[in-house]
Parts: structure tokens; sequence; C-alpha cells
């Protein structure tokens, strides 16, 4: 069997470690793991597809003789960097934002637009996390009752702020941080403008003039491009929970043809890489610990909705860091290799 070289940028973060765990979890075929941070972790020695491998610092060369690169070191590294790895061959998966909505660019969720990936140019964009778990739920709906518009309400676990999240809501935790009447400041090192844990930040992202921030416009528009329906309509909330890790979305969404629960619980069951976990009465529906290092996502709480015309609620929980990011990255390598469409120059 062939196996690929493969470039990790930002292999010591939060959704670096993931990627070496799933390479290895799924067997992905790999001759070279080659560790690529910042110059601050250089040199430091770390375990990776069966090796010990040294991280080197990111560089322009750093893509020489590698197949694939993935990137998830922040939308200004991929911005440096991608272009120098397509010139040497090596095709860019991104976990960052940087060319999402580069027209040249296919944004790939692999169990809904692989075809997508047929016309790459040498860089693939990895969708925003909340909004690759929030089609893995709406998607089967989609096909079965044609998706006309939803409002999205986001409960983002702090570990998608990267691993400065995750230990800004530990460090709070062990210092049982009670926030002080009327605080707001955020503990020192935290990416959050407020305290995390015990509360709830409505803010995920810069705001905009209209007053959405730019992780709300991330739904509609990539949600428009993967769908291949520019004139979706969405409207978003994201909010920060004090939850370490998989990102739970509640959905209302309307259709163009009428909707019945049996009927979108049988297409939640048949796509691949969603769980139906829907039993009300007996408490199950999915909660964020029970998805969290789970590759499907769960949904549940499928009802008819009560404001819209041929509306469904439901709920969807996903991991992430592994559908938001590692996993979709690496099902973004398998299907590139299994469609024979690696190269492109
Ligand atoms: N966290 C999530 O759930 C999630 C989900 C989807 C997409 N993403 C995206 O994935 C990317 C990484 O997120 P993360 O959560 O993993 O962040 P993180 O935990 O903060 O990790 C950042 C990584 O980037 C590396 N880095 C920083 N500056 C660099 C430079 N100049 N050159 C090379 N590497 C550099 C860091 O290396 P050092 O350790 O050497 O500083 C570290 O490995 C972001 O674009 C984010 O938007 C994250």
């Amino acid at each position: 069997m062939k196996k690929y070289r493969i470039g990790i940028v930002g292999a010591t973060g939060a959704v670096g470690q993931e990627i070496i765990s799933l390479l290895e979890k799924r067997e992905f075929p790999v001759a070279e793991a080659r560790l690529l941070a910042s110059a601050n972790s250089a040199g430091r020695q770390m375990q990776a597809c069966g090796n010990l491998e040294t991280i080197q610092e990111t560089t322009a060369d750093s893509f020489k003789d590698l197949d694939i690169a993935i990137f998830s070191a922040g939308s200004k590294q991929s911005l440096e960097f991608a272009e120098a790895s397509r010139q040497h061959g090596c095709v860019v998966i991104d976990n960052s934002s940087a060319f999402r909505m580069d027209p040249l660019v296919p944004l790939v969720v692999p169990e809904i637009n692989p075809d997508d990936l047929e016309k790459h140019q040498g860089i693939i964009a990895n969708p925003n996390c909340s909004t690759a778990v929030a089609l893995m739920g709406l998607y089967p709906l989609h096909k079965r009752f044609g998706l006309k518009r939803f409002i999205a309400s986001t409960y983002q676990a702090v570990s998608g702020a990267g691993a400065a999240g995750f230990d800004a809501l530990e460090n709070e935790l062990k210092a049982q941080f009670v926030p002080e009447e009327n605080s707001s400041t955020a503990t020192k090192d935290s990416p959050f403008p407020h305290p995390i844990a015990h509360n709830l930040l409505p803010h995920i992202d810069d705001f905009r003039e209209d007053g959405y921030t730019k992780e709300e416009l991330k739904m509609k528009n990539e949600s428009r491009k993967i769908l291949g329906n520019p004139s979706l309509k969405v409207s978003c909330t994201c909010v920060r929970v004090p939850v370490y890790r998989a990102h739970s979305i509640s959905l209302s969404a309307e259709f163009s043809q009428p909707v019945n629960v049996p009927d979108a619980k049988a297409a939640i069951e048949g796509f691949n890489g969603a769980e139906l976990w829907d039993l009300p009465n007996a408490n199950r529906y999915p909660t964020p610990l029970q998805y969290a290092e789970k590759e499907d996502c769960g949904v549940g709480r499928i009802r008819i909705d009560q404001a819209f015309d041929n509306g469904l609620s439901l709920w969807v929980v996903g991991d992430q860091l592994w559908k938001g990011a590692a996993l979709n990255a690496i099902q973004i390598a398998e299907t590139l290799v299994e469609k024979k469409c690696l190269k492109w120059m």
C-alpha cells in the first residue's frame, strides 16, 4: 500500500494533537509525519505515528518532499505558508478560515460534497467547526425535504478557542473561581473577555458593524458554499459555554416540502456520520460529554417546529476537535487518496 508524507502545521496545538492521534487511530498510511510549529516549540520531541519526532519551526522550505500538509496554526500562518506548500506540490488541507470563501478553494465535508475535491488546485479548506457539526444534522434533512432557511444557536466548547481556552476553564475551576459581582475581568492568559467558568459568553470572534460576530457569519456563508445554495437564508447566534469539548447546536429549519418526524428520523439514521439519539422520555438526547471523542455527530430532540411552516427543530452535538477539524481534515485526505486526486499539477 502506498504511504504518504504528511506535514502537520500546528502539531503542538489542540487540533494538531488530535490530528496525530486520529492518523494513528484511522490507520492512515503515513510514511513520514513531519511535526511543524512555531520557533517556540522547535527541538522538542513528540511521539507521532509510531516514531519519536522532533518538532521543526515552520518555514517556506518545510514542505519539501511532502504529499499533504494539514494546517492548524491559525489564518495568519496559513496565509503565510500555504502557497509555499502548494509550490512544493504538497496539497494543503487548511483548518483556518483563511481560504474558506475563496471561490477557487473547495470547502468540503466529505459526507456532503466530496466531489468538490476533484476541482482543487492545491488548497482545500475545512469548514468552521460549528458549521460542520450543524450540517451533519441538517444535510440529511435537506436531502429529504429541501432546506429553505434555518436559525442556529450554538453552545461552543472552550477547546474551540484552542489549548488556551481549555486551560482557561481548567484554571478557573481549579481556583474554585467565583466571579465577583459585576466582574468583567477574565483570568490571566484567558482567550475570553470574561470569566468562562459558571458563565456563558454570547461572543465568539469579532463583532461586525451589523451586530453579528464573524463566527455567526461563517455559519451562513459556509453553509451556502457547502450545500451549493448561495441564497440559503441563515441566522445564527454563537455562544461560548463552560464545556471542555464538543459543540452543541440548536436548530430550527424550514423546508420546501411537508415534513414529518418519522421520515426525519429515518433520514438521520440513513446518513453516514450522524447518529440518531432521540428518545427524550428515556433521557436520550445528545450531550457534549457523550459525543466528545466520537466520530459521529449525535442528533436528537427532532420535533415539528412551531414557528416555521414545514419546519423541524433539532439538537446536534459533535466533537469540534474531530468532526469540526482533525477528523474532517483526515477524511478529506482519505477521500483525496480514494479519488486519486491528491495531485493537481
Ligand atoms: N480548536 C478547535 O476546535 C478548532 C476547530 C476548527 C478549526 N480550528 C482552527 O485550527 C487552527 C488551530 O487551532 P487550535 O485550536 O489548535 O489552536 P492552538 O491550540 O492555539 O494551537 C496553535 C498551534 O499553532 C502553532 N503556531 C503558532 N504560531 C505559529 C507559527 N508562526 N508557525 C507555525 N505554527 C505556529 C502553535 O505552535 P506553538 O506551540 O509552537 O506555539 C500551535 O501548535 C486555528 O486556525 C483554528 O481556528 C480550531
